[in-house]
């Protein structure tokens, strides 16, 4: 699957998102390495505090398919928006547990159109696991 076929899954998911609170749709397609495709949305709540963003219901749902650290190529983030769109921050440190520096994250806005930046740069100075 390429670039552009990723972005468009995750634009055609974004019509699944659960959003009635924020009204904010957002799609997630998560390639992994074996070129299956992962889908996932935001799913929300009248209690705000439990809602899950989309790339961490596609992170998530990879992790419970059996999934492991470093199986992970790409993700395609789909918002309705003007501007690219970014993953939060929880969602960026979720990234960092089973990405690789170089995995790909693809930004795109409402447009279709396509910013592409690594983990690393999207995450710099990022936590990980440290030595003591
Ligand atoms: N949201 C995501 O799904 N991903 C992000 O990276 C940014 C925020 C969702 C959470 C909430 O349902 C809505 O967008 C507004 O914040």
């Amino acid at each position: 699957m390429n670039q552009q076929q990723l972005v468009e899954r995750a634009r055609q998911v974004k019509e699944n998102a659960y959003s009635p609170y924020s009204n904010f749709r957002v799609g997630a397609a998560l390639l992994m390495k074996d070129g299956t495709v992962i889908d996932g949305v935001n799913v929300e709540n009248v209690s705000f505090g439990a809602t899950n963003c989309a790339e961490r219901t596609a992170i998530f749902t990879a992790v419970a398919q059996g999934y492991k650290k470093g199986d992970f190529e790409a993700v395609a983030v789909s918002g309705d928006t003007v501007d690219f769109l970014p993953p939060c921050s929880i969602c960026r440190q979720v990234l960092v547990e089973f990405g690789d520096p170089d995995f790909k994250v693809l930004l795109t806005n409402g447009n279709a159109d396509v910013k592409e930046v690594t983990l690393e740069e999207l995450v710099p100075l990022a936590f990980t696991e440290l030595e003591m």
